[in-house]
């Protein structure tokens, strides 16, 4: 995962943020590098795999200077190679970039430069940044506004950190929508800058943190923050304690919160490397598979617990629609006693961000015994899970410490769409032009999740109005039905409220003689094919004195008229629907559990990992 280092005062910067990317080695990368000044020169060393080849690199060709940036890569676009890992340069050698997030625009902005003579050297979606920058200078702006109107031009979600040879004094930092976050660290005649608190711990505790589309100005004597309209920003210092779990925790109250918005970033992670931008070809090198073994394939059998179970429920959408196979789903704590009918033609994918859930374990072991093929998707890299499946797909989403599963959950959708997407390609199911508009929808994920994010305030003041209600009904139809069984789960687990979830269509077979005034109804009414059915639902809960809770797609304006309160998600093609309309959810259970004192990140009698029966 990509990890951001800068730092501008008087001692030598390749120490401090070599050592600075060293603390970010446990995200995982497959290059690095640095850039320093050193007289009015960026001189540059890049190098692949470990951070010891680039330690060895800078050993052999030493490069110093009191302002420095330096970049752990994720490959995104193109193979993890020297050309391809930050920092990337102009073509005149006096400004360079290095990058967290997709540029969703990248393939329109790399034509356009290219029409006006740009020279590209990598493969990268970033190098556009630089490149903009330098033209933009050129043009008479100065380094801040050169970056600012640069920003303006990219899609997508980002971080970036810029250096010039031309602005000696000084780093430009920007944050846009939630690719990762970017601190500030103050010094003493220095600051620092990362993309995570550890990598700078060490120097300073006193940290400003970069809200989405805002841009700072950084010099070894202070720093300036703007929005990205241009207007100043008074940026409040936290000042962070010593302790690791405060500082892993950061700027966020609970580590739940911190995975909540964390997602932008971790979706980004799980996208990268794995998806060809331009063409669509989808790459999961653990989880090698023939074309022929592909299209033998006859079934495919889901098995997983609790949220994983529900991320499994919204993948049989996905898989089936694009890769026509059929999928059943089964708790893992319950397919071993069913004595399940599996053959060599089936696949058994086990879900568990763990990797170490008891439950799934037999349940991949029973499948192992009838000869099916065992596939798995994780989290905890070196899980048992990962180990004894015949293939598997991280989640690449990062530690997850609140018990509440929230970023794996939206890590583990995108992993079984990169799934669907593979196996579609392999038996021939998607043609050419569909797999690049699945590459393209893909791409938006993090920054639409991010939009989301940008609304929490509402859902926390939602939360204040529903904090005392004892029982909350769940509705979703289709491929958000899962979605509302997660969303009543969340509650659940962490608010110690009863929550339902249900089929919207089944409500008229039972639970609607719970409804009146004292139950609120959530309901999942996105813009989709069952729109009109969940609209009816919503009625007939309104005619119960329900009240009703719905998540709608932007611009629906009708829906305000039926629901007592609306949480608006972007709009996407419904099968990528759920990776946004989860996270209002997630963000009620959050603010409701707080709301009512509740110990959020360890909620009483569960676990993070449950390795008993
Ligand atoms: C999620 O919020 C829960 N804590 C729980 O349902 C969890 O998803 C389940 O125990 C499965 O865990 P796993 O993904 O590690 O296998």
């Amino acid at each position: 995962m990509c990890g951001i280092v800068g730092y501008v005062g008087q001692k030598n910067a390749t120490p401090i943020v070599l050592n600075g990317l060293k603390r970010l080695e446990y995200r995982g990368y497959d290059s690095a590098g640095i850039a320093v000044l050193n007289n009015g020169a960026i001189e540059r060393r890049r190098d692949v795999g470990k951070l010891e080849n680039l330690e060895r690199r800078l050993a052999d060709e030493p490069i110093s200077g009191a302002i420095g940036i330096g970049h752990t890569r994720w490959a995104t676009h193109g193979q993890p190679s020297e050309r391809n890992a930050h920092p990337h340069l102009s073509n005149d050698g006096q400004f360079v970039v290095v990058h967290n997030g997709i540029v969703e625009n990248y393939l329109e902005l790399r034509e356009l430069l290219r029409a006006q003579g740009v020279r590209f050297e990598s493969e990268t979606d970033t190098e556009v940044i630089v490149h903009l920058i330098a033209q933009l200078v050129a043009q008479g702006h100065d380094l801040t506004e050169a970056t600012r109107r640069a920003c303006l031009q990219l899609r997508g979600a980002h971080a970036i950190v810029v250096m010039s040879a031309r602005y000696p004094d000084r780093l430009v930092a920007v944050r846009i929508g939630n690719a990762g976050g970017v601190a500030l660290g103050i010094g003493q005649g220095e600051m620092y800058i990362a993309s995570d608190i550890p990598a700078i711990l060490e120097y300073t505790r006193q940290l400003v943190f970069l809200e989405s589309r805002q841009l700072a100005t950084v010099t070894a004597n202070g720093y300036s923050v703007q929005t990205l309209s241009g207007e100043p920003v008074d940026a409040a210092i936290h000042q962070i304690a010593w302790d690791p779990v405060s500082a892993a925790r950061g700027e966020y109250r609970h580590f739940m919160q911190k995975e909540i918005f964390e997602q932008g970033r971790s979706l980004t992670d799980t996208i990268r490397g794995r998806i060809s931008f331009e063409d669509g070809r989808v790459t999961l090198s653990d989880l090698p598979l023939s074309a022929d073994e592909a299209r033998r394939l006859k079934r495919i059998v889901t098995v997983a617990c609790g949220t994983s179970a529900y991320a499994g429920l919204v993948g049989k959408f996905m898989l089936e629609a694009l890769a026509r196979i059929p999928v059943e789903v089964d708790y893992g704590s319950e397919y071993r006693y069913r004595d399940p009918i599996l053959d060599g033609d089936c696949a058994v994918l086990a879900i568990t961000q763990s990797g170490e859930t008891v439950d799934t374990l037999a349940a991949m072991e029973e499948a192992r015994e009838k000869g099916a093929r065992l596939w798995s998707i994780v989290n905890v890299i070196g899980s048992q899970a990962m180990r004894i499946a015949d293939g598997y797909i991280t989640m690449q989403a990062g530690p997850e410490i609140g018990v509440a599963s929230t970023k794996a959950f939206t890590a583990s959708l995108v992993d079984q769409y990169l799934l669907a997407l593979y196996l579609g390609q392999l038996r021939g199911t998607l043609s050419a032009e569909q797999a690049r508009q699945h590459a393209q929808d893909i791409a938006r994920l993090p920054d639409l999740v991010g939009h989301v994010l940008d609304r929490a305030a509402e859902v926390e003041a939602l939360a204040k109005k529903l904090r005392d209600y004892q029982n909350f009904l769940y509705l979703g139809r289709g491929i958000n039905y899962p979605i509302a069984l997660e969303g009543a789960l969340k509650l659940k687990e962490i608010s110690y409220i009863h929550a339902e979830g249900y089929p919207a269509g089944e409500m008229k077979h039972g639970p609607i003689a719970l409804i009146d005034e004292k139950m609120p109804v959530l309901a999942i009414a996105i813009q989709d094919s069952v729109y009109e059915k969940m609209i009816s639902q919503i009625e007939q809960a309104k005619a119960r004195r329900g009240i009703v809770i719905a998540v709608a797609t932007e611009g629906d304006t009708f829906i305000q008229s039926k629901a007592d309160h609306v949480l608006y998600v972007p709009k996407l093609p419904p099968l990528l629907s759920p990776v946004v309309t989860v996270i209002p959810l997630q963000l009620l259970a959050y603010y409701v559990a707080v709301e009512r004192g509740a110990d959020v990140d360890q909620p009483r009698n569960l676990a993070k990992s449950v390795t008993v029966e």
